[in-house]
């Protein structure tokens, strides 16, 4: 990875941290360059050395690993900025929800190398998900290299470039889904009179704990809640208020509507 330059085109919320976990992983900052269409986006992280670029053909020009991180709505005018600069020597890498990589490679006139990524917001803590598709045209170096990326801000699974829209409504919206539970769970506490820090700090930590739980124990979502559950007991009653609203249903048809956009959007 030496001397490659690796550019950003889009400095909004997940180049941050997709650049601040590369930053961390090792990489120097004058390997890095930017542009954002407001240079102001790219100012702070220009002071720490990385390359800032006036317009997104001359990052591309500048650049062997592109990182296409503007929202979908913006990609058509960027790939056809950066048209002109494509090469089989440079790898692309987008992470925007509904374009996809055979769209990229039409719009930049060639089967060149386009890995696409479905990451999430907790990337911004090092605690992010990223769904990964490798494109067959890609040696196992930039495969390698492209992952060690999304690694140095969360986990990486490596997926088909199909199962895409229905990753992200298992990942990459899906922290909104928790983040509604939470809610939900600090305004009952509201309610009951708990100091709101100390239910965000319970609540929160339980998330954690539990989702841990999942990961470590040997046991599946149903031995965990026969854990939670005594006979008789409290976690029941509130089991079966959650069962009898089908909270596994509504919370998978969410996911279906989820999966059913991302669809729609698709480029
Ligand atoms: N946020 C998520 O949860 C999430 C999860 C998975 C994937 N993604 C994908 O990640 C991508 C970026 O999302 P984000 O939340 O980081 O968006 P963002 O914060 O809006 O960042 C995008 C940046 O690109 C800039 N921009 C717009 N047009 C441009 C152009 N032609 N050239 C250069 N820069 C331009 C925007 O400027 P303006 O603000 O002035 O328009 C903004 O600074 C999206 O494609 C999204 O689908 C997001």
């Amino acid at each position: 990875m030496e001397n490659r330059k690796i550019g950003f085109i889009g400095v909004g919320n997940m180049a941050n941290a997709i650049i601040g976990g590369i930053l961390k992983s090792g990489v120097p900052a004058e390997q890095l360059g930017l542009y954002d269409l407001l240079p102001e986006k790219c100012q702070s992280l220009g002071e720490k050395g990385m390359t800032v670029y006036p317009s997104a053909a001359q990052l591309a020009r500048s650049s062997t690993i592109i990182f296409l991180t503007v929202k979908p709505q913006n990609f058509e005018e960027v790939l056809e900025e950066i048209r002109p600069e494509a090469s089989f020597d440079k790898i692309y890498v987008s992470i925007a929800a509904g374009v996809s990589t055979g769209y990229i490679k039409r719009q930049l006139g060639g089967e060149y190398i386009v890995f696409r990524a479905m990451p999430n917001t907790p990337l911004l803590i090092g605690k992010g998900a990223t769904a990964l598709y490798c494109p067959a045209n890609a040696s196992k170096e930039a495969f390698s290299m492209v992952k060690s990326f999304f690694e140095s801000c969360g986990i990486v699974r490596q997926v088909n470039e199909e199962a895409i829209n229905a990753i992200t409504s298992i990942s990459g919206s899906s922290p909104a889904y928790l983040y509604l539970v939470g809610k939900a769970m600090m305004d009952y506490a509201q309610k009951e009179g708990i100091d709101p820090q100390t239910a965000k700090a319970l609540i929160c930590q339980t998330m954690i704990g539990s989702a841990g739980m999942m990961i470590e124990s040997e046991k599946t979502p149903d031995e965990l809640i026969r854990m939670v559950s005594s006979p008789g007991g409290t976690t029941l009653e509130a089991m079966k208020v959650l069962y009898d609203h089908d909270m596994e249903g509504i919370l998978q048809s969410a996911m279906q509507a989820c999966t059913k956009r991302a669809g729609e959007l698709e480029k």
